[in-house]
């Protein structure tokens, strides 16, 4: 799926009220990046997108950044961010990969532990949106 798909849900869900270019994410559009998304007749509901980059205080040599976790507001609480995203895991496994962690907004990190991430190191804040925990996951 194209970058651009995921921008129709990013920008209502993650961006509101901001200009357009906000959700637009540097290495949107570069060949190691996945954007993934959960379609009901041919219209996107929710995404995620996955980042090839590095946290520096994580000990692996292969991992990759999940970005843009995002479901529209009405399809919110019916599994189906649980859905993408454990499709998406699945397709980064596949590359080989042993580890995914996420910045997650401090409303978010619930949906993550029920989706075994686990929080490391301390809270941050992230200008114009808010508190931050970055979590992880060991891909079995
Ligand atoms: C966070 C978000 C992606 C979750 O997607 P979703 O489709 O609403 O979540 P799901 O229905 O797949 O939930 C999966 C599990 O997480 C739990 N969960 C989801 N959101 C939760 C919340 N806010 N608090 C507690 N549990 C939550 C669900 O109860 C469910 O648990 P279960 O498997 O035991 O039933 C979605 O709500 C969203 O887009 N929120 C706004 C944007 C946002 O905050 N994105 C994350 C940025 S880091």
């Amino acid at each position: 799926m194209s970058a651009e798909e995921s921008y129709k849900v990013r920008h209502p869900v993650l961006r509101p009220g901001r200009p357009y270019e906000t959700c637009i994410f540097d290495g949107d559009n570069l060949e190691s990046t996945f954007h993934f998304g959960v379609f009901q007749n041919n219209k996107i509901l929710g995404i995620c997108s996955f980042f090839k980059n590095h946290h520096k205080n994580l000990n692996y040599n292969s991992q990759y950044q999940l970005r843009g976790m995002a479901i529209l507001g009405n399809q919110q609480g019916k599994g189906l961010g649980k859905l993408v995203l454990n499709f998406a895991e699945n397709h980064i496994k596949s590359l080989g990969v042993k580890i995914v962690w996420c910045n997650a907004r401090e409303v978010a990190t619930k949906f993550y532990v029920k989706n075994n991430y686990a929080i490391f190191g301390e809270p941050f804040n992230i200008e114009g949106i808010g508190t931050h925990y970055a979590m992880y996951k060991v891909l079995n």
